[in-house]
């Protein structure tokens, strides 16, 4: 019924268009009412990548997804405990509803943010053999992860329908277009994602990358698309000592005024960007301001005020807001939450793990102090801006998948971060990882909501 409502704002100034728009939905939705009961936990292999015009033809896509497992198995996903009602597009109007064509404030909008995550038999739409763009330390199928489970669910807003990243149609609302994903390994993580769900319907072709290759840039000849990952793990200017294990040999030393240039130098021309930070702000660190120490956090012995991690956090922030509220930019940009982790009985540097192989239940699952901390400085920060940006016309739009990834500890690597990490030695140490995300996994479901939110923008 949303969508009726949402053609009703678009055209109230215009009833016969409506009218006829109208009818030819309620023809649709008694459609699919009628075949709604049967068609309703069956693979959908009709996915909407089928070609429609004559673009370079996607690999077979059915052959390397892995098959949930056939016998009962606790990986599997329950079959019919936990399944909640059915979208609200089935033509059960809702009361809230009904009020809403008379409701001039209805904005058409719903919150594609809290949901919840429902047994999606087809799984995902690529894999370790589809994608050639997957790191190896995400790589969780090949690096031998033995469940798959986790593979076979999708993110169901509650109160509005989510269609399905469709990526012949992202492609094609992006030609000519460029986008950039700056931030943190979590960005980079998040650009594969969405590069796999491409490529099905188009590889990217690498361009460009630094020296470190950190930042790199893909295009998609056919449709002239441009994909950046910007390596800003600050997003302000930071010295950074340390190797790519994350063993450090000193402090950072973190301008918390400066922007960093390899993110600003772009943003201009880009039509839409995903900024992101997080997780970085609680490592050791000397803080400047205006060129001169104003503290640091974890510094014994440095003769400097610790100030704690929330103060340089509120500042960086601060500062990356008000550059993108006061850009006069014309495109789309995101702001997007850092994300939690799932570390359980320690951390990533001590021995932390995430043995779950499902989703947790509805408020089984806790959300740790700094992850909270972090979000909730995030959220004030971009309060403070999105106002600002408002006034000055920048389309500046906030991604918040806490509650999405909060329910996913099944979701990351843990000790799958390795190839093969017990072939030699079952009961071996390994490092896991708690914080990134298995590809395929929880994260594709972000390109959901954002092709959603991109198409309604
Ligand atoms: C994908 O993973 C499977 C299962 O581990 C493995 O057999 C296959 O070789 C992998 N393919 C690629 C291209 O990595
Ligand atoms: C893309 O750019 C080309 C060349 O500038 C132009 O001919 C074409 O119309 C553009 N397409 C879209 C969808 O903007
Ligand atoms: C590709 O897109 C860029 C803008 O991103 C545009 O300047 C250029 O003309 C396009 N090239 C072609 C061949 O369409
Ligand atoms: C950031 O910019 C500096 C200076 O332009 C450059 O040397 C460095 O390689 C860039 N870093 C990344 C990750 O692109
Ligand atoms: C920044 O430092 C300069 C010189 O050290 C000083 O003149 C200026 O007032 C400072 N600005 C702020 C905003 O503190
Ligand atoms: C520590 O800083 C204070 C104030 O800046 C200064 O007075 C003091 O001499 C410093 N102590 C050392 C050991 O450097
Ligand atoms: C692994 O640990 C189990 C129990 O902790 C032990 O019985 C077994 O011998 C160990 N296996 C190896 C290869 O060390």
């Amino acid at each position: 019924m949303k969508f009726i409502w949402r053609l009703w704002s678009l055209n109230k100034h215009n009833h016969w268009l409506f009218k006829l728009a109208v009818a030819i939905l309620l023809v649709g939705l008694a459609f699919r009412l009628f075949f709604y009961q049967s068609t309703r936990f069956e693979p959908n292999f009709d996915d909407s990548f089928v070609d429609k015009t004559e673009v370079p033809k996607p690999p077979p896509i059915s052959v390397n997804i892995p098959k949930p497992p056939a016998s009962v198995d606790i990986s599997n996903p329950p079959a019919s405990v936990d399944i909640p009602n059915p979208p609200a597009s089935v033509g059960v109007p809702e009361p809230e509803d009904e009020e809403a064509p008379n409701n001039e404030l209805y904005t058409g909008e719903c919150d594609l943010f809290i949901g919840d995550w429902i047994p999606s038999p087809s799984g995902p739409i690529y894999t370790n053999a589809s994608c050639p763009l997957i790191e190896g330390h995400q790589n969780c199928i090949r690096n031998g992860r033995p469940d798959s489970g986790y593979l076979f669910w999708r993110w169901n807003p509650r109160d509005c329908e989510l269609p399905q990243f469709d990526p012949q149609r992202f492609l094609e609302l992006m030609r000519n277009k460029t986008w950039a994903l700056i931030g943190d390994s979590i960005s980079r993580n998040h650009v594969q994602s969405l590069l796999c769900m491409l490529s099905p319907v188009e590889q990217a072709v690498e361009v460009y990358h630094d020296e470190e290759y950190k930042s790199k840039r893909w295009h998609f000849p056919y449709y002239n698309f441009t994909m950046s990952n910007v390596w800003s793990p600050f997003l302000v200017e930071a010295a950074i000592f340390e190797d790519n294990d994350g063993v450090s040999t000193a402090e950072v030393q973190l301008q918390l005024d400066k922007l960093d240039k390899n993110w600003t130098n772009l943003y201009g021309n880009l039509d839409y960007a995903i900024i992101s930070t997080g997780k970085w702000f609680l490592k050791a660190a000397i803080y400047h301001e205006n060129d001169t120490v104003v503290g640091c956090h974890i510094c014994p012995g440095k003769n400097f005020t610790e100030k704690g991690f929330v103060f340089a956090y509120e500042k960086a922030l601060h500062y990356v807001m008000d550059f993108i509220a006061t850009s006069k930019h014309k495109g789309l940009i995101f702001f997007r939450t850092s994300t939690p982790d799932h570390f359980e009985n320690g951390e990533w540097h001590n021995g932390g793990t995430c043995p779950k192989t499902t989703p947790a239940k509805e408020g089984e699952m806790e959300m740790k102090d700094l992850n909270r901390i972090l979000r909730e400085t995030e959220l004030a920060e971009f309060e403070k801006a999105s106002a600002k940006a408002a006034e000055n016309g920048v389309n500046l739009k906030l991604l918040d998948f806490t509650n999405l990834l909060v329910s996913r500890p099944d979701g990351h690597p843990g000790p799958y971060r390795q190839f093969h990490p017990f072939a030699e030695d079952k009961n071996a140490t390994v490092q896991n990882d708690c914080l990134h995300w298995c590809l395929p996994g929880p994260i594709d479901y972000w390109n959901d909501v954002i092709m959603e939110m991109v198409v309604n923008s």
